[in-house]
């Protein structure tokens, strides 16, 4: 709870949620005393060139800011060359997902485990020499802003003006009216709510920004998504049918007759609210397009049994837990394990590890053979951290 307070300006997560939570930006100066960041400019610019790391590199005219010429915007992976190229001041390079690659980042966001997991998106790391930065916007979701090195200078503002500047080639406002200015400096956070137009230029040349990021699905890909979840869990395959049906004198005509029938066909397809649970475990848990697994090299049940008994397992970085019910899900998959198995997966989903002395009374075998079978996916490795 005490480093709750400090994450929280001296606020308890409860007086956080009620009060700023979707509602209202926060500053909070020295919210992770003493945190310089977690990798350097260089470091950064090697995972942009990585093929299964997002990235982008966005650069400015100075001069021309206020036009859509005056931005660009270009998607890693990149080439040593490419950054090599840039000007000395101006640009940014933003690089998403990186709790699935740092183990420090993943560790970030176990700070904020007092919002659910299935909210969280990801942690992405932003640089920028001085200048730079990705012009005024808006984001659609909750963000905490946190420093690392350097300092950034934050503008927001409550206005309604939304308008773009036309042509640019991503979403910059046009007439961006800064209400609030703080300078942050390592350790300090600014939480943002979605909608409030925001603009952070980086004060130096060493200024890294870390991106809590959480995720809000909208209700059409919900509702997309979840009929997808039925057709496959047994919608019905009942075929539209008209024995009753006379001859028509305009064939071109949908007419109310028909659109009886499919609404008829449509009301049958209910559904109860009991499965939306475990729709959306599934739907949170499901790896992001551009996470790849590596599995690990096979492993005899026994001698896994050996080395988890010494070394304990912890899940990938990538890899996605959520329960519901007593219902646990792993990326995308219910895992079929008998209730017993259920507060060891509750620790795994929530420590993210299980430890070698949880695994040597007998009764684990179950369990065993289930971590045997991630641990092959690469859903999981050997140790703890
Ligand atoms: C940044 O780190 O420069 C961008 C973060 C944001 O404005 O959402
Ligand atoms: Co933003």
């Amino acid at each position: 709870m005490q480093e709750a307070l400090t994450l929280l300006n001296g606020l308890t997560p409860t007086q956080f949620m009620t009060e700023y939570w979707q509602k209202k930006p926060l500053l909070i100066r020295g919210a992770i005393p003493g945190f310089k960041g977690m990798l350097t400019p260089d470091e950064l610019a090697g995972l942009a060139c990585e093929t299964e790391v997002p990235s982008r590199l966005i650069q400015f005219d100075p001069e021309h800011a206020d036009a859509g010429a005056g931005w660009q915007v270009a998607h890693g992976p990149f080439e040593e060359d490419d950054f090599a190229a840039l000007p000395s001041q101006h640009w940014t390079l933003l690089v998403q997902g990186m709790n699935h690659i740092l183990p420090e980042a993943q560790a970030l966001l176990a700070h904020f485990n007092f919002i659910p997991t299935a909210r969280l998106d990801d942690v992405m790391v932003s640089y920028a020499p001085t200048g730079g930065g990705v012009g005024p916007h808006i984001d659609s979701y909750d963000v905490f802003l946190l420093q690392g090195a350097g300092k950034r200078r934050w503008s927001i503002s409550q206005q309604d003006d939304l308008r773009l500047i036309p042509d640019a080639p991503l979403r910059i406002l046009s007439h961006f009216v800064s209400e609030q200015e703080w300078v942050l400096e390592p350790g300090d956070m600014l939480y943002l709510p979605p909608n409030i137009a925001h603009w952070g230029v980086a004060e130096d040349d060493d200024c890294m920004t870390y991106s809590i990021g959480f995720r809000a699905p909208a209700a059409r890909e919900l509702a997309v998504e979840f009929l997808d979840a039925c057709r496959q869990e047994g919608l019905s395959d009942e075929l539209y049918r008209d024995p009753e049906l006379q001859p028509v004198l305009d064939a071109t005509a949908i007419d109310q007759a028909m659109v009886k029938r499919v609404s008829g066909m449509l009301q049958r397809l209910t559904w109860q609210p009991e499965a939306l649970g475990p729709f959306l475990a599934r739907y949170f848990t499901e790896p992001k397009s551009y996470v790849v697994f590596t599995p690990n090299r096979k492993l005899s049940l026994a001698k896994f049994t050996d080395q988890v008994r010494e070394s304990g397992v912890t899940l990938d970085l990538q890899t996605q837990m959520l329960h519901w019910q007593g219902q646990y899900f792993i990326n995308g998959e219910v895992v079929e394990l008998a209730d017993e198995c259920g507060h060891l997966l509750n620790s795994l989903a929530n420590q993210r590890q299980l430890g070698a002395r949880l695994f040597h009374s007998e009764n684990a075998k179950m369990l065993l053979a289930w971590l045997r079978d991630m641990y092959l996916l690469g859903y999981l490795h050997l140790g703890e951290i």
